[in-house]
């Protein structure tokens, strides 16, 4: 749950993350039988695995921990089908994923100059989602492009999980652009 909404003093938890993360990604593509590697087990990796496995993807996690990893599988795997986990030691096999998304903190301070995900595995059909929204295009980002992928900002999950919760606290659609342009001056990014 991050987000709590006072309905006449009784209190209902929800989670936007997932829409956070599925809404960018569905302007791009459906997600159904998607091939998604998933680096990272932790909190954002989590609404994360829960969007796209909801959406109907294949998802296997990767993790510095594998137990970690091994953990949120079998915990999604509770619910869903499609779900595998590896050690980050596996990587190289992230290529053959339609879609891979960085849920780590590698890639925001101290680690600006790091990216998990070696370039060469990277071609133009991917699409690669970085959770990490500051800097606005990270390492990983600005090596994906330089392949010709398709790639997707921390931004844009910031973004869209705070339109979630805007729409739950007030009952109206969030002002988008506003929002936007409200978290690019806060965080100083340059898209
Ligand atoms: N855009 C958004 O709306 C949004 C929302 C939430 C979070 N985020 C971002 O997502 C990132 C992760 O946040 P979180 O809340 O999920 O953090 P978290 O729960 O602490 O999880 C951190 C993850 O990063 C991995 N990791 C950390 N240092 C590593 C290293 N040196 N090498 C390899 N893996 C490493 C951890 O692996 P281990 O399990 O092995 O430690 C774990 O999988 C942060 O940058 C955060 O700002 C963005």
């Amino acid at each position: 749950v991050n987000t709590v909404v006072n309905d006449d003093g009784y209190l209902k938890g929800y989670n936007t993350d997932w829409l956070g993360t599925v809404t960018p990604l569905e302007k791009h593509t459906n997600l159904k039988d998607k091939k998604i590697a998933l680096i990272g087990a932790g909190g954002a990796a989590r609404g994360i695995a829960f969007g796209v496995l909801e959406k109907g993807a294949h998802l296997k996690i990767y993790n510095r921990t594998i137990e970690k990893a091994k953990n949120l599988a079998d915990e999604l795997s509770k619910n869903y089908i499609n779900v595998d986990f590896a050690s980050l030691d596996q990587i190289d096999e992230i290529n053959a994923a339609n879609i891979i998304i960085n849920a780590t903190s590698i890639g925001m301070a101290p680690y600006e100059d790091k990216s998990l995900i070696p370039k060469d595995l990277i071609t133009a059909d991917h699409i690669i989602f970085d959770a990490v929204y500051t800097p606005y295009k990270t390492k990983l980002l600005t090596e994906a492009e330089s392949q010709g992928a398709t790639i997707i900002p921390g931004l844009e999950m910031l973004l869209y999980q705070g339109t979630a919760q805007f729409s739950l606290y007030t009952g109206v659609k969030a002002p988008e652009d506003i929002m936007r342009q409200s978290l690019i001056e806060h965080f100083n990014l340059k898209p």
